[in-house]
């Protein structure tokens, strides 16, 4: 697998009904992006960073516009079709880690393995891989309250990359980082990206970061701008 390719075609999105008018919060986005790509979106806080992504992973539809992931067209897709989307291709990273408290680290990483069907045995083997490659061997058994922030962030890392995602999806997830911790963070999940394979798309309000991916748009008024 080579990761997947992105082919967003004049996406656009209203919402409507958290207010008095329908908002219009993306105006026709176009863009690709080529299979084991990275790159990084950046816009002012409310330009629809968050929403682009979220219609691009199949968590949100778009009002107008298209995006066909591998040539396949996902707002077209039914509800089961989309779940097995997210699951079995797409990997997501946020902010805030997500991490469940009451689980082991090791348990965490297996989180996405639990809709799976096939041989448990691989799935631990691969969730020892991942977390040794990010560097957290020791940890295995640690409750996330026991981990830094920014070590959360790897085992965050770490459990989207389990099912062997062909894309990876990250919202700001150095926003709660210090520079330092933000700036491996960003070096681990490029060397993840090169060497699972993945295309990577990052939303970031860093400079840093988004100067670290092979590519950057930017969005404004709900448009990509320049
Ligand atoms: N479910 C929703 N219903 C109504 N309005 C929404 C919804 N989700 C987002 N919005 C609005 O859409 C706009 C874009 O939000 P979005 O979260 O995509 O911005 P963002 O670029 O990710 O901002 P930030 O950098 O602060 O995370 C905002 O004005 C927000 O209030
Ligand atoms: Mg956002």
């Amino acid at each position: 697998m080579n990761g997947a390719s992105v082919s967003v075609s004049k996406i656009e999105k209203v919402f409507s009904g958290a207010g008095p008018q329908p908002l219009k919060v993306l105006r026709g986005i176009s863009f690709e992006v080529q299979a084991g790509e990275s790159l990084s979106v950046t816009g002012p806080s409310g330009s629809g960073k968050s929403t682009l992504l979220h219609i691009i992973g199949a968590l949100d539809y778009p009002t107008a516009g298209s995006v066909l992931i591998d040539g396949r067209d996902i707002s077209a897709l039914d509800e089961s079709s989309r779940v097995e989307f997210r699951n079995r291709k797409a990997g997501f990273i946020f902010q805030s880690h997500y991490l469940l408290p009451q689980l082991t680290v090791i348990d965490n990483i297996l989180v996405p393995a639990w809709n799976s069907r096939r041989d448990c045995e691989e799935h631990i083997e691969r969730a020892y891989l991942l977390l040794r490659r990010v560097g957290l061997s020791a940890f295995a058994k640690r409750l996330p309250g026991q981990l830094s922030g920014g070590e959360r962030q790897r085992v965050a890392v770490a459990r989207a990359l389990l099912m062997r995602p062909a894309l990876v999806l990250a919202d700001e997830p150095t926003g709660a980082l210090d520079r330092e911790n933000a700036a491996a963070l960003i070096e681990l999940m490029l060397e993840m990206n090169c060497m699972e394979k993945t295309t990577l798309l990052m939303v970031t309000h860093s400079e840093y970061c988004a100067e670290k991916m092979e590519r950057r748009i930017e969005i404004l008024d709900g448009m990509i701008s320049g």
